[in-house]
């Protein structure tokens, strides 16, 4: 089944897919310059939590390997400057962060170990290219511990797109929809095109037709129609960063799929790697939210729809973990009380810093 490529490193730099252009235009960037990469990451030619995550760690090998330092010492005053940047980017996921904190970890390890230049770029790419490779094997678990929370038969909603594009494996969210389709699950997805930038119906549409998986586009504002129709056995979507007490941030509308699934008694999942796991804080209360641009809200595409008024767009919101009736990770199922089933999975990792 076709999976799509987001990004890639290469002799020549960093790939990347512009999700901008899709689905009309399938344009891949290479980028040779970290400074690159992160405006790559803040306007949107990459975007979906885990992959801003591997692309926040290709750029600070980039920005290593392009560097002119003459010794450790300059060396580690420009990776400072270099994670820095892309810190910069975008504050919601928290994969950028975590990334940018497994890249600084590797680099202090090496620059501990050996004065090599040489040596330390290498191992830096290889160290990027391995966060990379996680990605595949980290959807597959989450998919195949999600996959026997979907219907039989019947219809999946999702939200926004988390999917290969969103992560360089299968996908979260839709790589538990394609594991349960390959399982002979006849699943019908319902896609919110998900306003204001359209990831659901430019990517998500995109990635289950050319996966050959049944869906039908709907508009944001069906969403209560079609979960009162009695025909949703399930909703699966990612996440952005997922607080200690299991409060999820993720696409601006989620929360409002959650509230009228509730309402409407399907049950509402997440689907996301432990590197979503924010465990440093307690509450979705403290997750910050990313404002973007209003002219996102007042155009499509660069055309203009709407007069020229104040217009608002928090990219993202919370869904409160009553709402959500399990959390799919590549380390099993948790479920409520998620303070304890959380910090559980997550035992093995350092908490994250939040952006
Ligand atoms: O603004 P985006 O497109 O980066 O937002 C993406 C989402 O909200 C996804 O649902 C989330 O990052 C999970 S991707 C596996």
């Amino acid at each position: 089944m076709y999976v799509a490529q987001p990004i890639a490193w290469t002799d020549q730099g960093v790939v990347m897919l512009d999700q901008r252009r899709l689905p009309a235009d399938e344009i891949n960037y290479t980028y040779t310059d970290y400074r690159e990469v992160a405006k790559a990451i803040r306007d949107m030619v990459v975007r979906g939590a885990p992959a801003i995550g591997v692309a926040a760690a290709m750029g600070v090998a980039l920005g290593v390997q392009k560097s002119r330092a003459r010794n450790v010492e300059e060396l580690k005053t420009e990776f400072a400057a270099i994670c820095e940047t892309l810190a910069k980017t975008r504050p919601t996921a928290v994969d950028l962060f975590w990334a940018l904190e497994r890249m600084k970890a590797r680099f202090a390890e090496l620059t501990r170990a050996t004065r090599e230049m040489e040596q330390i770029r290498r191992a830096l790419v290889e160290e990027a290219k391995l966060v990379h490779a996680e990605k595949k094997d980290t959807d597959d678990a989450i998919g195949r511990y999600g996959a026997e929370y979907m219907p039989k038969e019947g219809q999946v909603m999702t939200q926004c797109n988390a999917g290969a594009l969103a992560t360089a494996g299968i996908g979260t969210a839709l790589g538990v929809i394609r594991v349960a389709y390959e399982q002979g699950r006849k699943i019908h997805v319902l896609v919110p095109e998900t306003r204001p930038y359209l990831q659901g119906a430019r990517l998500t549409a995109w990635e289950l037709h050319r996966g050959g998986i049944p869906l039908t586009l709907i508009t944001d504002n069906m969403v209560g129609h079609f979960l009162k129709s009695g025909k949703v056995g399930a909703i699966v979507t990612g996440a952005d960063r997922i607080a200690a007490n299991g409060d999820t941030a993720n696409k601006i509308g989620t929360y409002q799929i959650a509230v009228l699934a509730k309402e409407n008694n399907v049950p509402f999942y997440i689907a996301a790697p432990i590197s979503t796991l924010d465990l440093s804080i307690a509450s979705g209360e403290q997750i910050p939210i990313e404002e973007r641009s209003a002219a996102e809200v007042t155009h499509i595409q660069g055309v203009r729809i709407a007069p020229d008024v104040p217009a608002a767009h928090p990219a993202f919101d919370v869904t409160p973990n009553r709402y959500i009736a399990a959390i799919f990770t590549e380390r099993g199922v948790a479920k409520a009380p998620y303070t304890e089933s959380l910090r559980k999975f997550a035992e093995e990792i350092p908490a994250k810093v939040a952006g």
